[in-house]
């Protein structure tokens, strides 16, 4: 993603802000870190402990892209499976996003989100879904640990890149 002391990143589900924390180090880059949830949100401040980071919900991202807010790039690694509105959140992310930049995607294949028979999939297509914000760049199967064991392109890790401002949408706002 060519990233260096400029980029200014976002960081979808952050959760304790572990990839953040990795790249701040790496690059001096600034993250602002994005999760639903209040507890990995108080989490990721002590662990990435860094003037460079900081931490929102998903509504607070809405405000701040209403007043201007874009960053160069963006990443979501193991959420885009377990979002129940994912067609919102990935507009959401696009929205974000100055036109042309880049968004780095790992997820699992399979949908995992809470259903009336437990964890399951809910029929959204995530990688439909971000076709419609996103051009795809790559895609490549990814081998990951469950419970020990190797399941082989049960994931996918891909660079997209945020489609252009559509003229009379309001979410594809300028730069900043
Ligand atoms: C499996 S964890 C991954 C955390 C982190 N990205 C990492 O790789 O270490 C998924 C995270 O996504 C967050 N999450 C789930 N749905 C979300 C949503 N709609 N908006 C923002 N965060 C969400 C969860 O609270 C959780 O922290």
């Amino acid at each position: 993603m060519g990233l260096d002391a400029n980029s200014r990143l976002l960081d979808f589900g952050c959760g304790i802000g572990r990839v953040a924390k990795a790249l701040i180090e790496r690059y001096r880059c600034s993250v602002v870190g994005i999760d639903i949830s209040a507890q990995m949100r108080e989490l990721a401040v002590g662990y990435v402990n860094s003037d460079r980071f900081a931490v929102r919900e998903p509504e607070d991202l809405d405000r701040m892209i209403e007043e201007g807010f874009r960053a160069t790039g963006a990443y979501a690694c193991w959420v885009l499976q377990h979002c129940l509105a994912p067609r919102q959140d990935i507009r959401r992310i696009r929205s974000a996003l100055v036109p042309g930049a880049l968004f780095f995607v790992l997820n699992s294949t399979k949908r995992c989100v809470p259903t009336d028979r437990g964890w399951g999939t809910d029929g959204n297509a995530i990688e439909e879904l971000l076709a419609e914000e996103f051009e795809q760049i790559s895609r490549t199967g990814v081998s990951h640990l469950v419970r020990s064991e190797i399941i082989a392109r049960e994931a996918y890790a891909m660079l997209l890149r945020a489609r252009p401002s559509i003229a009379g949408d309001p979410s594809s706002g300028s730069a900043m």
